[in-house]
């Protein structure tokens, strides 16, 4: 009896490790659910997953070798679409597809009929919507051939009234999102994609509509092109854009995150260049955040965001110790700042400013006497560039020709401005090269100007030697003249 026991009981162990292994397998569990890659694509026209997959095709990852024998049917059994494989149909479908030639009731009404909302149509007017034909109905819903306010806003017709305003980017992705959509506008689909991976996008998503949707970056309902320069989103306008929600300290309040980005950009050389100057080479806001996947990068991001514009200074960096993965070595934004970054200058060698080397080494640390060498040599070679500069322009202003000396002038500055990128190296010899050659375009342009100074003078010298001898010439003349006179006899 209590054998029977001990061999059912033996028996049921058994089973239930048997239970266990997984059936088509020899002991190989199946890896864990986490690990198999999501699909980050659309599926639509994309059936056919190997075509892509088994050679790697244009951007698509090339299956593993564990994949051998796998077949299309097999894939989505293991990868499950992510988020932004399924593009939402929010779009309502109007009974009527508002035709360019065909009245429009919505607008007609709306129009007549504006109520609390008069700037709507105007602005709709203005749109690209407009102009592609993208009606009232096309976002809201309706009839927009009814004439009877009643039927217009028909449930039964698709009339959805006024969207949540967390169901606005499905709405816009509606369109914006599929490919056979924005093909023939030649526009990227990916603006959704990105921003439900931004900060804006996670947020709303938790249900707070106090955050930037595509409804209110894309001037409502008069949205803009965005090379349109009236458009929020062109490139001069978006600090405002952006401003318009962070410098606002209420808005802000939940958040605990600063609100003087704008105020601190605007008075940048970025922000100087861009607003000021109208440079569109120098970032807005959304340049170095990202249009879409508005978040503040990582570090490691960080460093490639400034060198994707500066990229021999980048270069010149990234040959330096402090590329190095040490911690605490400094990146582009450690010494120069995010959205403040200011002017560079020798001073931030020996300043005691909190971005400045001495944060790091104090004077008594070994690479104080490294660093003491470069302010040198690009301090030297800036007072030389000065010097040369003051002397030609004080001949200039004597009426001389300097034009030769100008050329050689501009061959110091880049070259100064070239060791002041490479001091990034922090490699002495290499900023040595350049100042070098910048001290002797400088000490070249110095001596020309002097030389021309100097012959001045001394062809002033002659001429005031000149003119003394020919006052002493007339003088004499006339004494002569004078004594001439004297030994006539005198008049009758
Ligand atoms: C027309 C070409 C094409 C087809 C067909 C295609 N893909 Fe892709 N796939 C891509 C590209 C390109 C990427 C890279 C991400 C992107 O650009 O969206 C990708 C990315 C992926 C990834 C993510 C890989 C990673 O690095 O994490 C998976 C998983 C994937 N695809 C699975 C599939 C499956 C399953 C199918 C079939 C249902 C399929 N793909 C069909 C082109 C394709
Ligand atoms: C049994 C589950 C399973 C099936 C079926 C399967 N995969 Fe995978 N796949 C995985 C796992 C797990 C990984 C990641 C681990 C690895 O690299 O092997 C992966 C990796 C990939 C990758 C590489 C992603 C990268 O980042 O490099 C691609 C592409 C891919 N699979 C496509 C496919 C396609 C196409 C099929 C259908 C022909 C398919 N898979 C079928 C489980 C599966
Ligand atoms: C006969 C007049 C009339 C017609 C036709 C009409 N509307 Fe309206 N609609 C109004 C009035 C009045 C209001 C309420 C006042 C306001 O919000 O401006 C309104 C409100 C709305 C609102 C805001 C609802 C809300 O909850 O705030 C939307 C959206 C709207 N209409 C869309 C449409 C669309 C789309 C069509 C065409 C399919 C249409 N309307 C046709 C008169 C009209
Ligand atoms: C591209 C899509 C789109 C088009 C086209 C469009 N709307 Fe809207 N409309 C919206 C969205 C999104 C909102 C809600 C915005 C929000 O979150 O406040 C809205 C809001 C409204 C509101 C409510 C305003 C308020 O502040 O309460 C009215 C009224 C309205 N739309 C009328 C119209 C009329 C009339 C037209 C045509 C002349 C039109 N819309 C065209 C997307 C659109
Ligand atoms: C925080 C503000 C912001 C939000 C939110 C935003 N956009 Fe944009 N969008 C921009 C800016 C800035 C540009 C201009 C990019 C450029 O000049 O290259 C842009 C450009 C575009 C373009 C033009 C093509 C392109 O990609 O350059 C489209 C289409 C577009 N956005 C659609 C959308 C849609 C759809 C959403 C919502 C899913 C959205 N945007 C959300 C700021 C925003
Ligand atoms: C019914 C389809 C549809 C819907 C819904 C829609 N759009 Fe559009 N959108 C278009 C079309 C078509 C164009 C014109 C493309 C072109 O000519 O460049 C366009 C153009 C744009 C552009 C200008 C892109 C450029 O060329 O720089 C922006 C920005 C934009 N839409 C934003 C939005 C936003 C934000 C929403 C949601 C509130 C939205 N769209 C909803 C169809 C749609
Ligand atoms: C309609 C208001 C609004 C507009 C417009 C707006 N934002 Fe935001 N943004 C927010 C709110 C609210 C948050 C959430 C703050 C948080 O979670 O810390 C946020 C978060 C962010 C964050 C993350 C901050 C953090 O570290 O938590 C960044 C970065 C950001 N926005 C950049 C931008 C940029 C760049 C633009 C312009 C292209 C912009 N935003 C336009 C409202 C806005
Ligand atoms: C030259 C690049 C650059 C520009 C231009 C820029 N930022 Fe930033 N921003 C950054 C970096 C870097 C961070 C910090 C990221 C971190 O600490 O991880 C940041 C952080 C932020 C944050 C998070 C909160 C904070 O203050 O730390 C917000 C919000 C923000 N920026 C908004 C803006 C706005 C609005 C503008 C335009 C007026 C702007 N940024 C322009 C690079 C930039
Ligand atoms: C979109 C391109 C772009 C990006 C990204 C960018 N910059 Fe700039 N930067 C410029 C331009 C253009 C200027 C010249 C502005 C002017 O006219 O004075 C400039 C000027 C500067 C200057 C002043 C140079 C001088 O000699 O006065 C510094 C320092 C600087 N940037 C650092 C950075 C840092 C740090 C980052 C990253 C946080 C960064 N930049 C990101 C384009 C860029
Ligand atoms: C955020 C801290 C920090 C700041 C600010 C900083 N450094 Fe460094 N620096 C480091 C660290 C950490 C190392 C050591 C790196 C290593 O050994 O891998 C280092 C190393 C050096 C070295 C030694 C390189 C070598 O070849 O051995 C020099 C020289 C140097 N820094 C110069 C500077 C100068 C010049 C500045 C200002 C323009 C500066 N540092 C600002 C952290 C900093
Ligand atoms: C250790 C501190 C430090 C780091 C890290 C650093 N810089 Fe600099 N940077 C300086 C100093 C100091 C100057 C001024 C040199 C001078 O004027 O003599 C300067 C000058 C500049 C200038 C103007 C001269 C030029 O190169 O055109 C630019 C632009 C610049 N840095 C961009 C960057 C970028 C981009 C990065 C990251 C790849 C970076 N810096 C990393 C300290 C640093």
């Amino acid at each position: 009896m209590n054998n029977l026991f001990k061999v059912i009981f033996g028996l049921t162990v058994l089973a239930l490790l048997l239970l266990l292994i997984p059936r088509d397998s020899a002991l190989a569990f199946p890896p864990a659910q986490e690990e198999t890659p999501l699909i980050p694509h659309t599926l639509q026209g994309r059936t056919n997953c190997l075509s892509c997959h088994a050679a790697g095709v244009s951007g698509a990852a090339k299956v593993p070798p564990s994949h051998a024998g796998r077949t299309n049917d097999t894939c989505r059994t293991c990868h499950k679409t992510s988020p932004t494989s399924e593009i939402p149909l929010v779009i309502p479908t109007p009974v009527a597809r508002v035709q360019a030639t065909t009245r429009d009731t919505c607008v007609e009404c709306h129009t007549r009929e504006a109520g609390k909302s008069p700037e709507i149509v105007p602005e709709w007017k203005s749109s690209i919507h407009s102009e592609r034909n993208v009606a009232c109905a096309d976002c809201h819903g309706g009839n927009a051939t009814a004439d009877k306010k009643e039927d217009a806003h028909s449930v039964k017709a698709g009339y959805v009234g006024k969207p949540k305003t967390v169901d606005v980017p499905a709405l816009c992705a509606s369109c914006h999102a599929r490919v056979e959509s924005m093909r023939q506008y030649d526009l990227p689909t990916d603006q959704w994609a990105k921003y439900l991976t931004s900060t804006h996008g996670e947020k709303l998503a938790q249900g707070d509509t106090n955050v930037a949707t595509c409804f209110v970056c894309h001037d409502r309902h008069g949205t803009k092109k965005a090379q349109d320069p009236s458009s929020q989103v062109y490139a001069l306008n978006v600090p405002g854009l952006c401003a318009s929600c962070h410098s606002n300290v209420e808005l802000m309040k939940p958040y605990k995150i600063p609100t003087n980005q704008y105020q601190l950009y605007a008075q940048s050389v970025h922000g100087i260049a861009l607003l000021q100057k109208q440079n569109m080479r120098a970032p807005s806001c959304a340049v170095c955040h990202g249009t879409h996947g508005a978040a503040p990068p990582g570090f490691e991001e960080v460093a490639n965001v400034c060198g994707s514009c500066h990229t021999a200074t980048q270069d010149y960096y990234l040959k330096s110790k402090h590329a190095s993965d040490k911690a605490g070595t400094p990146k582009c934004v450690t010494c120069h700042g995010r959205y403040d970054v200011g002017v560079p200058s020798e001073a931030m060698f020996t300043g005691a400013g909190e971005r400045d080397c001495t944060t790091c080494h104090a004077n008594t640390t070994p690479p104080a006497k490294a660093i003491q060498d470069l302010s040198d040599q690009l301090t030297a070679s800036d007072k030389m560039l000065h010097d040369a500069e003051a002397a030609l322009k004080r001949a200039a202003d004597s009426a001389l020709i300097v034009a030769p000396e100008e050329l050689t002038l501009r061959e110091a500055r880049t070259n100064l401005i070239t060791a002041r990128a490479a001091q990034h190296t922090l490699n002495l010899t290499t900023v040595k090269q350049r100042t070098d050659k910048a001290n002797a375009a400088a000490k070249k342009v110095l001596a020309a100007a002097d030389k021309a100074m100097n012959d001045n003078i001394l062809r002033r010298q002659f001429m005031a030697v000149g003119l003394a001898v020919l006052a002493l010439a007339v003088t004499s003349l006339w004494i002569v003249r004078r004594e001439l006179y004297r030994q006539l006899p005198p008049k009758e």
